[in-house]
């Protein structure tokens, strides 16, 4: 088993799609093991995107993500990090796989209604950054 760290964007929030992201989440056989609603400050924002810090979208992506409310989860299945990403489908909508989250949610490479970490040491970061242990059941 592999645990990833998924956020449900605030564009996604926004337009009330959270609900309908976590029954696909639940479809496609994760198990939840944290979850939170948490509207981000910009700090935190760019805590969370530290490592893009250098590239020119990450004012406008840390403004966004600080927007309003995210969800943020824990999500548990046999190889989470590569099936979550599978399951978001590509960064920018356009070029995402029919039936996946982004293509069907997504507006935009910058409001693309869901985040997935992309390699086991970043999973650690971003699990360890949002949810102590003990939340994490
Ligand atoms: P994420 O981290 O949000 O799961 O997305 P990702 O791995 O697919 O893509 P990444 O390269 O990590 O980029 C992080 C987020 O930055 C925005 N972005 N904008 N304007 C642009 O060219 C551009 N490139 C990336 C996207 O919203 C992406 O999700
Ligand atoms: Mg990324």
């Amino acid at each position: 088993m592999e645990r990833t760290f998924a956020i449900i964007k605030p564009d996604a929030v926004e337009r009330r799609l959270a609900g309908r992201i976590l029954a696909r989440i639940d479809e496609a056989g994760f198990t939840v093991r944290a979850m939170r609603l948490q509207h981000l400050t910009k700090r935190e924002a760019e805590g969370f995107y530290a490592v893009h810090r250098e590239r020119p979208f990450f004012g406008e992506l840390t403004t966004f993500m600080s927007s309003g409310p995210c969800v943020l989860l824990a999500l548990e299945a046999p190889d989470a990090i590569r099936k979550w990403r599978e399951t978001m489908g590509a960064t920018d909508p356009k070029k995402a796989d029919p039936g996946t989250l982004r293509r069907d949610f997504g507006e935009s490479i910058g409001r693309n209604a869901t985040h997935g970490s992309d390699a086991p040491e970043t999973a650690t970061f971003e699990l360890g950054y949002f949810f102590r242990g003990m939340e994490m059941i």
